[in-house]
């Protein structure tokens, strides 16, 4: 038998404004690898075939976005335990034997580049808040909980939502009304976007940051663009502020290294090629 070039990609639907295949891309030669990764427009109704099918075909593994994060775990053989708890998956890898792994690196990305961004940040020394209660905020609040910050607050327009968040990840979350997020800010460590406002093309996330420290560290998950209204607030108040690019790329790590066997660095130069 020949040796297959290893094949991953990533499965959305649309697809075409994905940065992954760039990103993946961009490691495998820098690493000077063998291997490709695709974008791949994958409808709701072909899924399962899709998933059955890629691993004939030579892929080790892809990784799943919009909106197929939380339908995939229903075809995974295994599923870690951040993915289950977090309800949906961003990786998944195809086991040499047979079996689909499905794994949520979200959070993991989400820490990593907050650690980088802002290396004084103290995870213990005091609570989170964290704006908006969607798929992204899961994973966000799953990795703060196992970093040790003390309590979460979540607030997000759709009260119910954050609602079940709480139930799902546990005590050391608190549900803060939307209209009330400014109130609670004074005691925060650490201020989080994971809504897409202030994402190029939605409203910016207005949010008074008057009460704010001025040694806490903000970050927003929205990438395009970098320097978000959020940011730009925060920064003159003097906050530590970080963009939310490097989640995109950290989140992609642990696939990288799984599916190609080296694992990838981080740096000016992917972050560069990511941004075009
Ligand atoms: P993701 O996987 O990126 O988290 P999602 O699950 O669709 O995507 O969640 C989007 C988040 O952005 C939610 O918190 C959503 O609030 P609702 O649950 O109330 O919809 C938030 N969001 C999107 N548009 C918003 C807006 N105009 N104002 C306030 N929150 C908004």
């Amino acid at each position: 038998m020949t040796d297959r070039i290893p094949l991953a990609g990533v499965i959305g639907s649309p697809i075409a404004h994905s940065r992954s295949p760039v990103m993946h891309m961009h490691w495998l030669a820098t690493l000077g690898l063998a291997g490709h990764y695709i974008p791949m427009d994958v409808a709701q109704q072909d899924l399962e075939r899709v998933l059955q099918t890629l691993p004939r075909m030579g892929f080790v593994g892809v990784n799943v976005t919009v909106p197929h994060k939380e339908t995939v775990l229903q075809f995974a053989d295994q599923v870690t335990d951040r993915a289950g708890l977090i309800g949906a998956a961003n990786t998944l890898t195809f086991r040499a034997g047979g079996g689909i792994v499905a794994d949520n690196t979200d959070g993991y990305g989400f820490i990593e580049n907050l650690r980088r961004g802002a290396p004084n940040w103290d995870a213990a020394a005091g609570p989170a808040v964290v704006v908006g209660a969607g798929g992204a905020s899961r994973a966000v609040v799953a990795s703060l909980i196992e970093a040790g910050v003390p309590e979460i607050m979540v607030s997000n327009r759709t009260r119910i939502r954050a609602e079940r968040l709480r139930e799902d990840l546990g005590r050391r979350v608190r549900v803060v009304d939307w209209s009330q997020v400014r109130n609670v800010l004074g005691d925060a460590g650490l201020l989080v976007n994971t809504t897409s406002l202030g994402m190029t093309g939605n409203p910016p996330l207005r949010l008074s940051l008057d009460g704010l420290r001025p040694d806490a560290v903000v970050t927003d998950l929205v990438y395009a663009p970098l320097r978000t209204e959020l940011l730009q607030v925060a920064e003159a108040r003097g906050c530590v502020t970080v963009d939310g690019l490097g989640m995109l790329l950290y989140q992609g790590v642990p696939g990288f290294e799984r599916w190609f066997g080296q694992r990838p660095t981080v740096d000016e130069a992917t972050r560069r090629a990511v941004l075009g």
